[in-house]
């Protein structure tokens, strides 16, 4: 697809760039921005989601998102760029780009390297450039360092997105917001701008607010990995782990965040924790054994069917592959984990999911044939559709205790 160029806007002063702005991150803060009256600019290197933005489609689910997009259309002040030559020496430059972890499981630092020496010609000295992206920890003092070795003065600030993915614009409105930067002028500038969106702002030191995001991100990686141990304890013995958690949780106040087992994936927790454990030399005992229960329950799953059923002359459909509920988003997502170790244990492997689209994953097939053809169904993603789901007499696999209770 052709660029995408920042173009009909000659005198208009942008107030905001989001770097990244198309993606599940930047779209919805972009749009939060330009609701708040400021003119925004997405860049973004993938012109196609430019395109559905600019044609008034969320190139994501994101709820409560589309009357946000509506306006921003309407308003005349949101700009969309997928070149770096248009990026503005004026306003607040905030970076969402991904920051995924390597194949060693170490962060990707150049990712962020190649994006900030490609903006840097484009600023001009005084602008805040605001990390919101979940970085490294070190990150905004590198970066502090290495703008000054180019011979430039930026505001530096981190800012990290805590949002839950699909739901950004609900909690970028009801979330406390941490803030940190490299000055007080820069930390002044960044809790302004967020302060027209977040209710509270905490301001912290740089180095604090990167291990807050990772810590936040890595504690609930480690309580799904407490539920996944205790629900394959308990499945083991051959009790029914959500009485057990009926019981547990019930009126019990220091029991009540106590999540119920389930596929723990998608794009940020696992990457999160690994990156925590870079940071600590590859010593985070307790992330690491977070990494092999949740990695490790989709080959549980297997090993306890293969005791009961003839896997290898079955046909198996996995319902869900998006990485949670109500998503679209397949990114990491453990069904595709369940879909590749099946292949290699089961007879032939089908699946649906009503929210990823063909675009996306080519393969899925309707929920109905899914459900015809399979001789066994694996419930991966707990979607709302599946609540009422009638599959006759086939056994429906439900690790999520949302349609049936019985162990494995
Ligand atoms: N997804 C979440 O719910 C969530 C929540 C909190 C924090 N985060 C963090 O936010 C960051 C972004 O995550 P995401 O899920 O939005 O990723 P994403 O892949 O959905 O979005 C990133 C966007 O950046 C664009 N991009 C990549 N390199 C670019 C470049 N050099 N210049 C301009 N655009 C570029 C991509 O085209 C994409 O649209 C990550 O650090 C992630 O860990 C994500």
């Amino acid at each position: 697809m052709d660029a995408i160029r920042f173009s009909g806007a000659e005198g208009v002063e942008i107030d905001v760039t989001v770097v990244g702005g198309a993606g599940h991150v930047g779209l919805p803060l972009a749009l939060s921005f330009c609701d708040q009256g400021l003119n925004v600019l997405i860049y973004d290197i993938n012109p196609a989601a430019l395109a559905d933005i600019r044609a008034g489609n969320l190139p994501a689910v994101e709820y409560d998102a589309q009357p946000y997009l509506d306006r921003a259309l309407a308003s005349g002040r949101l700009f969309m760029t997928s070149s770096d030559q248009d990026i503005p020496s004026t306003g607040a430059v905030i970076l969402t780009i991904g920051t995924p972890v390597d194949e060693f499981l170490n962060p990707v630092h150049k990712a962020v390297q190649g994006c900030i020496d490609s903006l840097l010609p484009r600023l001009t000295d005084g602008q805040l450039l605001v990390l919101r992206s979940t970085v490294f920890p070190g990150t905004t003092q590198w970066l502090d360092r290495h703008v000054a070795e180019s011979g430039r003065s930026l505001k530096i600030a981190f800012c990290p997105e805590r949002v839950v993915q699909g739901y950004a614009i609900r909690e970028l409105h009801n979330m406390p917001q941490i803030v940190s930067a490299t000055t007080p002028e820069a930390e002044d500038a960044a809790a302004a701008l967020f302060g027209k969106l977040a209710p509270e702002i905490v301001r912290v030191k740089p180095m604090e607010a990167e291990f807050a995001k990772l810590f936040n991100n890595t504690y609930r990686y480690i309580q799904f990995a407490i539920a996944n141990q205790f629900y394959m304890i308990a499945n083991n013995a051959g009790v029914d782990y959500f009485n057990i958690h009926q019981a547990m949780t019930h009126n019990y106040p220091r029991a009540k965040d106590m999540p119920k087992p389930g596929l723990t994936a998608g794009p940020c927790l696992f990457k999160d924790t690994m990156q925590l454990s870079s940071f600590a030399g590859n010593q985070f005992n307790l992330g690491h054994a977070a990494m092999l229960v949740n990695e490790g329950l989709v080959l549980y799953v297997i090993e306890r069917l293969e005791r009961r059923y003839d896997l290898a002359g079955m046909k198996v459909g996995l319902l869900g592959m998006a990485f949670k509920a109500e998503v679209d988003d397949v990114r990491a997502s453990l069904s595709y984990k369940m879909r590749k170790m099946l292949a290699l244990h089961a007879g032939k492997v089908l699946a649906t999911d009503p929210f990823v689209s063909a675009k996306d994953d080519p393969t899925l097939l309707p929920l109905d044939q899914v459900v015809r053809e399979s001789d066994i169904l694996i419930l991966c993603t707990p979607h709302q559709a599946y609540r009422d789901l009638d599959v006759g007499n086939k056994p429906l696999i439900d690790i999520w205790g949302m349609l049936n209770r019985a162990p494995i």
